[in-house]
């Protein structure tokens, strides 16, 4: 059967790749330990899980009316936007969907046309290329540097606008990069944008996951006209590691939200409706449970940052943010006789069976992504038996 161009044209999920090889061999016998996921290890708190169990008893099994969300889970992701975010929106600003993911494909259908540039600050989360280049629109690749950690400058911001640019993608707290902005770097980057006529695609999935007592500021939240074109996304993922649930939200204009709900209403029918329920729960329910994880990975961050660090050929930016860290391994490809991280990884896995994602997959090849949404005992047996394999 014929595949379309389309479809053929698209790359595989690298870190769905990788998670998937190491299951295999881990179903084999083979005592893989993995650092690919990009979910919490962390259980959903158990008063969402509860809230969504009484939605299902209640027989909340329908389609979810309206398809772009329940019109209390709209109220719920305004409530937290306006806690949270010190932003205000409406409910019919807002629309809920199948995970994050979602959310954003949406975004970019209704936005991009073909031959519309799209700006993605290099490294950037797997997904972004490949939905802009499935709108027909052209990725427009800007390089954060390794020792600005891997975030890009207003200037360079400002020479990659031409008149065909039509979206930002921004992404902070970053996967796979760890790194976030602080807030006088998201002003100026929104200082560049302003007057012209790129939509912002903020994507702050990870805007709670933030270490070092540092500050987060969406980029809406810069001010009026960084509001007017910004899409902002979030979702139950990473915050309440709610990552199986697949639930989603984005909130902006509301010509580009009425877009998003007409096509998800052509495609999913809109989230399932008793996971809206959880997801309101979550959103507006006690906080704690958000900060014990937070706070978890914000000691496996440092842990994780001084065991790379130690490591012979490998040098790492401290992860500020997100649970990701994404040391530069290309000091050591010549001791394992590698070239790139693909085949650095698959050393990796193979004589140290230990699962990491090739930098490759986010834009750069001298780098692996290790997650450590996993326990500390995890990553010293990990970092040790790379550590026994670079010698
Ligand atoms: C940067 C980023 N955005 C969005 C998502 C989407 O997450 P989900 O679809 O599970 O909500 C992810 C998940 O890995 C991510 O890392």
């Amino acid at each position: 059967m014929k595949i379309s161009q389309r479809v053929q044209a698209l790359a595989e999920s690298a870190t769905l790749a990788v998670t998937a090889k190491a299951a295999a061999m881990k179903a084999e016998g083979i005592d893989v330990l993995s650092f690919g996921a990009g979910e919490p290890d962390f259980d959903t708190p158990q008063n969402v899980k509860d809230a969504a169990i009484a939605a299902l008893k209640a027989g909340q099994t329908k389609y979810s009316k309206p398809a772009s969300g329940l019109p209390a889970a709209k109220q719920a992701v305004c409530t937290k936007l306006a806690r949270e975010n010190d932003l205000t929106y409406e409910p019919a600003q807002v629309i809920v969907t199948a995970g994050g993911k979602m959310a954003c494909a949406l975004a970019i259908q209704a936005t991009i046309d073909p031959g519309d540039e799209v700006i993605i600050p290099v490294p950037y989360w797997v997904s972004y290329p490949e939905m802009v280049k499935l709108a027909g629109g052209v990725p427009v690749f800007v390089e954060g540097a390794e020792d600005n950690r891997f975030k890009i400058t207003p200037e360079q911001l400002a020479a990659a606008i031409t008149p065909k640019t039509r979206m930002l993608i921004f992404n902070s707290p970053s996967n796979p990069g760890g790194f976030t902005y602080d807030p006088a770097e998201v002003r100026a980057l929104a200082a560049v944008v302003a007057d012209t006529d790129i939509v912002v695609l903020s994507d702050e999935i990870y805007d709670r996951l933030l270490y070092n007592g540092q500050q987060f500021l969406s980029f809406a939240a810069c001010g009026p006209d960084a509001y007017a074109r910004t899409l902002t996304l979030n979702g139950g993922s990473k915050t309440y590691s709610m990552t199986g649930w697949r639930i989603g939200y984005a909130a902006g204009p509301e010509p580009v939200i009425k877009a998003m709900a007409k096509l998800q209403s052509q495609g999913t029918s809109g989230a399932c409706t008793f996971v809206q329920h959880g997801l309101i729960e979550a959103l507006t329910a006690d906080q704690s449970a958000v900060e014990q994880m937070r706070a978890a990975f914000e000691q496996r961050a440092r842990h994780i940052h001084e065991r790379l660090s130690a490591l012979p050929g490998v040098r790492c930016n401290p992860p500020t943010g997100a649970f990701y860290a994404f040391p530069n391994v290309s000091g050591a490809f010549g001791r394992l006789g590698v070239q790139g991280s693909v085949e650095f990884a698959a050393q990796v896995l193979e004589q140290a069976r230990v699962a990491v994602v090739p930098g490759v997959a986010f834009g750069a090849d001298a780098c692996v992504r290790f997650s450590f949404a996993c326990g500390m005992e995890q990553i010293d047996e990990g970092l040790d038996r790379i550590a026994n394999l670079l010698g």
